[in-house]
């Protein structure tokens, strides 16, 4: 993990309060797994002290992509950059996701902005099949398919808007219903990420049928360094930290109702 200095090279608005964004490093010998995240300041009008954590979209040498949602005051500021601007960022944070199996079937499931950590694993492992079912609520904040999809990934789709556009409650059970309902395959394991509440909901699935089950967490942080236990939640091994110990995790390890 290091602090360096990134610039931005692509910077573009994906959805409508959604956003695309590329910073190229120094470092070349930096190595970005699936499940990461990085640390990125956020200077601007508004003040922000500390850095805020988003899931790794996509890495390559030198380069790490995010996609993020503006929702405060480090996110609007973040989305006045330009292209060439540079930013302060810490990477890479937090344990990746363990290596998906060859040969045997990978269920990624992601609600909303957690199709970031699941999309740069399809793409760090090219090789074993992935059925990935992504899901939003929002239509304003409807992630473009052509993002997610290639080959050796069987994408499905399932855009749960209410007729007000409205966010629908129902939108963790009613993303894996679909899934329990379409899916003819038996994976060898899933990976989720996105509200608490759908992977809550999936680690139960998995449970009850018997399958692997890692998720990507999320929480509020300050250290970001397993100093502070601002993000410690309850596990069946005892307290842990989302930044430090995760975010991914077994989920049949985690006390669901202490992240609530
Ligand atoms: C491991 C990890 C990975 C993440 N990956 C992504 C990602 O890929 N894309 C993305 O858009 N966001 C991601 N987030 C959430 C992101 O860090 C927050 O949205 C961001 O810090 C908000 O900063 P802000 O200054 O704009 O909001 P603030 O002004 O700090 O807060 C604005 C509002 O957002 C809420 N909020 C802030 N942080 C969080 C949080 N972590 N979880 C839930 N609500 C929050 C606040 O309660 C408040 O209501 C991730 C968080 C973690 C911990
Ligand atoms: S944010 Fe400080 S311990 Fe995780």
């Amino acid at each position: 993990m290091i602090k360096t200095n990134g610039e931005i090279i692509e910077h573009q608005c994906i959805a409508k309060h959604i956003f695309l964004l590329s910073l190229r490093y120094p470092e070349s010998n930096l190595i970005v797994e699936p499940g990461q995240f990085v640390q990125l300041s956020c200077p601007g009008k508004h003040t922000t002290l500390l850095k805020r954590p988003f899931s790794v979209f996509d890495a390559s040498p030198n380069i790490v992509s995010i996609v993020y949602k503006v929702v405060g005051k480090g996110t609007t500021n973040l989305s006045e950059k330009r292209v060439g601007d540079s930013l302060e960022m810490i990477l890479p944070c937090g344990n990746p996701f363990s290596i998906p199996q060859e040969g045997g079937l990978n269920v990624l499931i992601g609600g909303g902005l957690g199709i970031a950590p699941l999309h740069f694993l399809t793409k760090y492992y090219p090789k074993p099949p992935f059925e990935f079912w992504y899901g939003t609520s929002y239509e304003e904040e409807w992630i473009p398919a052509n993002l997610l999809q290639r080959s050796g990934i069987d994408l499905h789709i399932h855009a749960d808007f209410s007729t007000s556009n409205h966010h629908s409650l129902q939108f963790p059970e009613n993303l894996l219903q679909k899934y329990q309902k379409e899916s003819t395959t038996s994976p060898t394991k899933i990976y989720c990420c996105g509200p608490t509440k759908l992977m809550q909901n999936v680690t139960k699935h998995c449970m009850e049928k018997n399958i692997p089950i890692e998720v990507s967490l999320e929480s509020r942080m300050a250290c970001g360094f397993g100093i502070c236990l601002g993000c410690s939640f309850l596990t069946k091994d005892g307290m842990k930290t989302v930044c430090k110990d995760g975010p991914t995790f077994d989920g049949s390890n985690v006390i669901w109702e202490s992240l609530t």
